[in-house]
């Protein structure tokens, strides 16, 4: 006797869906959690639910081909006596050598070197390969300290201390044994081909007021020359970014929970942290309120892919955006090439949940000597000079159509939301209103 209504097909559990189903299963089987890279999977409300108005009668727009349209962004004008230009406000976030081959970190260099903007290191510590081939290059003081050198702190153009990172706000990264090679070992001065994590939090401070004494020895070391960064997950956006700017900031780094990483818990990925969208305002409005907006410069990252999203954070009131899987994408990362090796992997061009296991057919996440010389620098960083040119023509093309001759003139007023949420996390009025939820209030 069958118990099914015939009427009916069978009905899945939206709670009990197949992919939850699967992980209790895996659990089951292995008990350990899972680890992969890249940034969130669910969809949460983001830049696609904005849109632009563009001019009309009460805006003139500006022509394309005769008037200018000014994409360079100063970062570090606060305190630094060496302040770093870029010809656009789109920079390469820290992406760490081990987490990635030497030659994607050469081409990352080559590709920001061509569109005029900054490269960021990363967790492991300083390349030659990266150094000597990115004209601007932003070094991470991390909370691991693997690599970290006095001497390249000198080396740097700008220094980003990170607190914390839109993936995992809170937590500490990993880095697997398989991608331990004998020189990313020796770099982290850390055991070859043993699972690594990084710190949580840095070993030497506990609140604010000591980030504002680390910051000033970093000053002294640096002679007061280079900009100094502080990166924060999207937790607490407001006070974060009031902390950053008390503790010394030149430059505020703030990456959202659709931010990536090379490899964490993906139940830390999936369930902490806030949307990239829910966290400009907040931070621009801590600025405001501290009368820093435009002087300590905010970057905000986590999900940035076009030159509409580039436009929309800064319309919302950013200087400037990171990427880090668009750029690993330019270069050639999880192409549709490569699928035969990835269904080999279990995996598929596009779901990225090879990046921590150190087998990338297309040689970017790995340290295996001869995939990682799959990678061609030189094409890989021309193809990312070409899409970091296609972002700021596009951002361009919005910001004329608005009325703007400076990226940076783009405001919250250019933008309508598609949704409820979005009205909300951006405060933009809904599409058709003159209304936003919790006018006024974070
Ligand atoms: C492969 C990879 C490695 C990363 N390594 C670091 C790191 O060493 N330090 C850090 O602060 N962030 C690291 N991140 C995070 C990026 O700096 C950045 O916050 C994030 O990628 C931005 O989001 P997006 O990937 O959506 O552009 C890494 C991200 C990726 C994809």
């Amino acid at each position: 006797m069958s118990y099914h209504n015939p009427f009916t097909p069978p009905r899945k559990s939206a709670t009990f869906d197949d992919h939850t189903l699967a992980e209790i299963r895996r659990a089951a089987a292995t008990g350990i959690y899972d680890i992969r890279g890249a940034g969130t999977k669910r969809k949460v409300p983001h830049f696609d639910d904005l849109l632009f108005l563009g001019a009309s009668i009460s805006r003139y727009p500006l022509e394309g081909y005769r008037e200018k349209c000014d994409t360079t962004v100063t970062l570090g004008t606060r305190f630094a006596r060496k302040p770093i230009t870029l010809k656009t406000p789109i920079t390469i976030a820290g992406m760490s050598f081990g987490a990635l081959s030497g030659n994607a970190k050469e081409a990352l260099g080559r590709g920001a070197t061509i569109a005029g903007t900054s490269t960021t290191t990363g967790d492991g510590g300083m390349t030659d390969e990266e150094r000597g081939h990115s004209q601007t290059l932003v070094y991470q003081y991390l909370p691991s300290r693997y690599g970290m050198n006095p001497k390249d702190l000198r080396r740097a153009d700008a220094i980003e201390v990170v607190v914390g990172q839109g993936a995992k706000p809170g937590g500490g990264g990993m880095l697997l044994g398989q991608k331990i090679s004998d020189r990313v070992a020796n770099m982290r001065n850390l055991p070859k081909g043993i699972d690594q994590r990084s710190a949580c939090r840095h070993p030497d401070w506990t609140g604010p007021d000591d980030l504002e004494i680390k910051i000033l020895e970093l000053r002294e070391i640096t002679d007061w020359e280079k900009p100094i960064y502080i990166k924060v997950g999207g937790a607490r956006p407001y006070y974060d970014t009031a902390l950053a700017v008390k503790a010394g900031a030149d430059v505020v780094v703030l990456d959202g929970m659709q931010g990536g990483t090379a490899a964490t818990q993906d139940v830390f990925i999936e369930n902490v942290g806030m949307p990239t969208l829910a966290c400009i305002r907040p931070a621009v409005q801590a600025l405001q309120d501290l009368g820093m907006h435009r002087k300590v410069q905010l970057i905000v990252s986590g999900g940035i892919r076009s030159g509409a999203d580039v436009a929309k954070a800064l319309a919302l009131g950013a200087d400037a955006v990171a990427i880090g899987t668009a750029a690993l994408v330019a270069l050639g990362d999880n192409d549709p090439h490569w699928e035969d090796e990835y269904r080999k992997l279990g995996t598929t061009a596009g779901a990225y949940d090879d990046w921590h296991e150190g087998k990338d057919p297309a040689g970017i996440t790995t340290q295996d000597p001869e995939l990682a010389a799959r990678l061609d620098p030189v094409a890989a960083g021309r193809r990312l000079a070409n899409y970091l040119k296609v972002m700021t023509l596009e951002a361009q093309t919005i910001a004329r159509a608005c009325g703007k001759n400076h990226l940076h003139n783009l405001e919250p007023e250019d933008l309508v939301a598609l949704t409820m949420e979005a009205a909300a996390m951006a405060q933009v009025p809904l599409a058709g209103t003159n209304w936003f939820p919790g006018k006024g209030s974070f």
